[in-house]
């Protein structure tokens, strides 16, 4: 009788303590926002606003799996890595800077998260420069809404808002994918490794910028195994991932993780995270099953030999289950690649992702 007379003030307690907790835990919810910098990995629609550009994604295929059905400007059949990093810390999905009319009021928008990303974009300024938001522009557009900020709250408010704010970066892929598809003269004028070093050089640039600019935590994305993409497997005679492409990108994310790791001991209140995308797409592509996908070569959307040849248009042929296959069309991943890839990053561990996880990063 006691013992029944109890339980449900027990559960009442139980209740209160969990209430509280998830109160609690909303309550310290430390990153008050993100801004996004990089490529079409991470453009939210950006692309969509430059006229003079042809790479966009704002026509089906694309955005069939997103709310509404409808194409955004996603490389994507759904969310890429950009909204479901927002997703996880949170956070809406920030607007693409494009996208901001220009009579609103920067300072609200901007102390929501801004996407800066463009498709096309590169670490080199010379990659696809006609084509995108180039990576200094990018950075250029952010400091323009960082003084701002710095004007409209004054320097301390605007500085504690900036450096609990997440700055994630996804780029790389474009240069990569340019170099080994230029002309053999330009490969034998520019070894892999030159190529390497000035990307390091260049982002090296960028990054203790956006450090000068405020930013305290980031989170980088490597640029994976690219020569595993459809477009570089098509390019193979055997179908099979492109070793001289996918060790370039190793090179890459390498020189990027030493380069973080210098950055940290020069500025020891910067954190950031390393997200080693090549170990954790690699194990998608070699034990498929495990992770819920079937087709890891060919592209859900396009057109040809793997679906790869051509971009997926409103022409391409479009797989049925499209949360089975890896990748979306020639070079970019599906929705579920994208949010699988996202969960590692942020409560993933080493070698996958370091020194710390995403929600780590978040936390401090
Ligand atoms: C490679 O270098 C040679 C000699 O400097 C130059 O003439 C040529 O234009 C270069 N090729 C490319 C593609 O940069
Ligand atoms: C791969 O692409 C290059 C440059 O576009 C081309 O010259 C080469 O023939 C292609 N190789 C195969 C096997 O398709
Ligand atoms: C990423 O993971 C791969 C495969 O596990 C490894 O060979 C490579 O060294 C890692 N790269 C970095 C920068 O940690
Ligand atoms: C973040 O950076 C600070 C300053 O260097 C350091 O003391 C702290 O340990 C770092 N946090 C983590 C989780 O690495």
């Amino acid at each position: 009788m006691a013992s029944k007379s109890l339980r449900p003030h027990t559960e009442l307690l139980v209740f209160a303590v969990c209430y509280c907790i998830l109160f609690m835990t909303q309550v310290k919810a430390k990153v008050p926002a993100i801004y996004v910098f990089g490529d079409s990995l991470a453009d939210v629609g950006n692309n969509d606003y430059l006229e003079f550009s042809f790479l966009k994604a704002n026509f089906p295929h694309n955005g069939v799996d997103y709310p509404g059905g409808k194409a955004t400007g996603r490389f994507s059949n759904g969310k890429n890595c950009a909204d479901f990093l927002a997703e996880r810390l949170g956070l809406p999905s920030p607007p693409p800077y494009l996208s901001i009319p220009a009579n609103s009021n920067i300072t609200q928008v901007f102390l929501k998260g801004v996407n800066f990303a463009s498709g096309g974009a590169g670490v080199l300024d010379s990659t696809r420069a006609d084509q995108c938001l180039k990576l200094t522009k990018q950075i250029d557009y952010y400091s323009t809404m960082y003084t701002d900020l710095v004007e409209k709250l004054g320097f301390i408010q605007a500085r504690d808002h900036i450096s609990m704010s997440i700055f994630a970066f996804i780029i790389g892929s474009n240069d990569i994918l340019d170099y080994v598809k230029s002309s053999s003269s330009y490969q034998l004028n520019v070894t892999a490794e030159q190529l390497v070093g000035s990307m390091i050089s260049s982002l090296e640039v960028h990054l203790k910028r956006i450090y000068n600019l405020g930013a305290r935590k980031i989170i980088f994305v490597g640029t994976g195994p690219i020569g595993c993409c459809p477009q570089q497997r098509e390019n193979s005679t055997s179908g099979e991932c492109s070793a001289r492409t996918n060790s370039i990108s190793a090179q890459y994310d390498s020189g990027v993780a030493s380069l973080l790791h210098e950055m940290k001991s020069e500025f020891n209140d910067m954190n950031y995270s390393f997200f080693n995308s090549s170990s954790t797409l690699m194990e998608y592509i070699e034990s498929p099953d495990a992770h819920g996908f079937t087709d890891v070569k060919a592209a859900c959307c396009g057109i040809g030999n793997l679906n790869a040849l051509i971009a997926c248009l409103p022409v391409s042929r479009l797989c049925e289950d499209r949360t089975s296959y890896v990748f979306w069309d020639l070079y970019h991943p599906t929705e579920a690649t994208a949010r699988l890839l996202t969960e590692t990053m942020f409560s993933g561990s080493r070698p996958y992702v370091f020194p710390i996880n995403v929600k780590q990063l978040g936390d401090l």
